[in-house]
């Protein structure tokens, strides 16, 4: 009886230290998120979007935070499984010393993080154009926010955490495609002016 209780207690404990550990009632960083970004991040370096094979670009200086100072730019339409969407992907060389000329020069010494914004299947989330966003190490494993992968809608929601992230925030960008630079264009997407 006493050991039963116990082992109640203990899986209680785990229970509450699982939900402790995720981000309150968050839709982002769940364990399809991690596998859909997983997905994403191979089909992304078969396109040499990523990666040691990853298509050198032309750095330039950004230096706007959240994001690097020196940035590459790549956006394509990318398949996956069965979605067609437009992707934008930006490498962000921030590591000391990166300049538009050292990072031309050895782009690995200076990436430090791979910043994607995805558009999934129509319904995956109507309300902000279905796109899915994921923020990635060099190697593609994925940031966190605690202990939440930064993968899927992050952070859907209106409270003061969630508008720190990114979806809030490119919801700012001119256009309504959740994009700030105006050179990309979302295909299929209607710009009122
Ligand atoms: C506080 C505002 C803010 C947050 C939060 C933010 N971004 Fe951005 N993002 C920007 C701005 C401003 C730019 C354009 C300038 C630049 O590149 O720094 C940008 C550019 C980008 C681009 C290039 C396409 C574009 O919009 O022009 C991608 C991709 C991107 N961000 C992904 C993300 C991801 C993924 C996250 C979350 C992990 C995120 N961003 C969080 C402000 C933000």
């Amino acid at each position: 009886m006493k050991l039963f209780s116990k082992t109640i207690f203990l899986m209680m404990a785990i229970v509450l230290s699982m939900s402790n550990n995720s981000y309150a009632g968050s839709a982002f960083g769940s364990a399809e998120d991690i596998l859909f970004a997983n997905k994403l991040w191979s089909v992304m370096s078969a396109n040499k979007l990523v990666g040691k094979q990853a298509k050198p670009l032309k750095p330039f200086f950004g230096g706007a935070k959240p994001h690097g100072m020196i940035l590459e730019l790549a956006y394509q339409n990318l398949i996956l499984g069965n979605n067609s969407g437009f992707i934008v992907v930006k490498r962000n060389y921030d590591k000391d010393g990166a300049t538009v000329e050292s990072v031309s020069k050895n782009r690995l010494k200076y990436l430090s993080s791979i910043t994607v914004m995805y558009q999934r299947e129509t319904g995956y989330d109507p309300e902000n154009l279905n796109w899915f966003w994921a923020k990635y190490t060099p190697d593609g494993t994925l940031f966190t926010k605690g202990t939440t992968p930064l993968a899927g809608k992050v952070a859907k929601g209106k409270s003061r955490e969630e508008t720190k992230g990114c979806l809030f925030c490119h919801s700012s960008a001119g256009g309504g495609d959740y994009i700030f630079y105006p050179q990309i264009k979302l295909p299929g997407h209607k710009y009122g002016r």
